[in-house]
């Protein structure tokens, strides 16, 4: 018998919703969570005690191993509501695979299907009403796991949480943004975890992201560990650019596998255009722009959707992308993923999880 095939999930419904205390006018990103939040923990080697609570702070042992050996890993997906009511989770599927590829290179446990995806739409169902409909907004989905064993030896910790919180969200960046290519610090070497999505990728972008807003940037463009020569991504979502008639996007393993890259990636081919995952030089960027063959240059990622990038930093010299009216892909790909979430075209992929 399999650890997982007697998992349920207790539902304990909040007494007291904090839903009236929400703006949906006016929704920042990630400052105010849902009602409920799934939590799940693995001991002696199975997963057990699976249930949706009221969202609310943890207790835990100041030597738990992810706050000292940094095990902590997590997703980021959103569910979206249709005019209708009909609520829908946009490729979950993905998100699963890839936290499972983040949790195996991390060593940590897998987290089974019963408990990711059945966790998710059950918690989407009991929060529906948390679920915002005016386009542009969204339920911001967040999965992680952390290591909880209360020990300092270094070793995979025996013990972990895996926990779903929801959060109503409007745009993670409201206005296109300048990136600074970043030339001496890395973000992820060949054979590192550049490809999962652990919390240290983040905690080690903190201190050269300032560096650069204090250089009036509002993000970095990372490049490879070795040259500095290759785009990676930018700080918080994936990198892509039109080149010509091309849509380019850096691939490898020391950048993360988006699903926003992916599903445009696949709607560039589907439409004709011809697509690329490849290595893109810094320099290949900067003379596509003073050539004027780099039209469109966008950051992509769950909570950034498609955000368009004006401004290139690189030596100290400041290069213009061309206006944001003219950029026909990635203005149709947001016209076409606005109409899909919403469910105000048919979804001819199966993308939508419908809840
Ligand atoms: C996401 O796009 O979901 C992310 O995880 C980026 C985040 C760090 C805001």
């Amino acid at each position: 018998m399999s650890a997982t095939e007697q998992i349920s999930i207790r539902v304990e419904p909040t007494k007291t919703s904090r839903l009236s205390q929400v703006d949906f006018n006016n929704l920042k990103f990630g400052q105010i969570m849902s009602d409920h939040m799934l939590v799940a923990n693995y001991e002696n080697g199975q997963w057990t005690d699976v249930a949706i609570v009221p969202y609310g702070d943890l207790t835990l042992s100041p030597s738990m191993s992810a706050l000292h050996y940094g095990q902590a890993i997590f997703e980021g997906i959103k569910g979206y509501k249709f005019a209708d009511g009909t609520v829908s989770i946009f490729r979950p599927d993905k998100n699963w695979e890839r936290f499972n590829k983040s949790a195996a290179r991390l060593q940590m446990p897998e987290v089974p299907e019963e408990i990711f995806m059945d966790g998710l739409t059950k918690l989407l169902d009991v929060d529906r009403e948390w679920i915002p409909s005016i386009e542009g907004t969204a339920l911001y989905i967040r999965p992680f796991m952390f290591a909880t064993e209360a020990a300092l030896g270094v070793h995979p910790s025996i013990s972990y949480k895996f926990i779903i919180i929801t959060c109503p969200v409007g745009a993670y960046y409201s206005k296109p943004i300048s990136l600074k290519v970043e030339t001496h610090y890395t973000r992820a070497a060949e054979g590192g975890v550049g490809f999962s999505k652990n919390a240290g990728n983040y905690a080690l972008s903190l201190y050269p992201t300032q560096l650069a807003n204090n250089e009036g940037y509002d993000q970095i463009m990372w490049t490879d560990a070795n040259e500095h020569k290759y785009i990676e991504e930018a700080g918080t979502a994936n990198l892509i650019f039109r080149i010509g008639d091309t849509i380019i996007t850096p691939h490898g393993d020391t950048i993360l596998h988006g699903v926003t890259r992916r599903t445009i990636m696949e709607l560039a081919e589907e439409w004709g255009y011809k697509a690329e995952q490849r290595k893109v030089s810094v320099q290949e960027l900067i003379d596509g722009i003073k050539a004027g063959t780099v039209t469109e240059a966008f950051a992509a990622g769950t909570a950034a959707t498609i955000t368009h990038i004006d401004r290139i930093g690189f030596e100290g010299q400041d290069y213009t992308l061309p206006p944001v009216e003219g950029r026909e892909f990635s203005l149709k790909v947001l016209s076409y993923l606005n109409d899909l979430r919403y469910g105000k075209s048919e979804d001819t992929h199966g993308w939508n999880l419908i809840v």
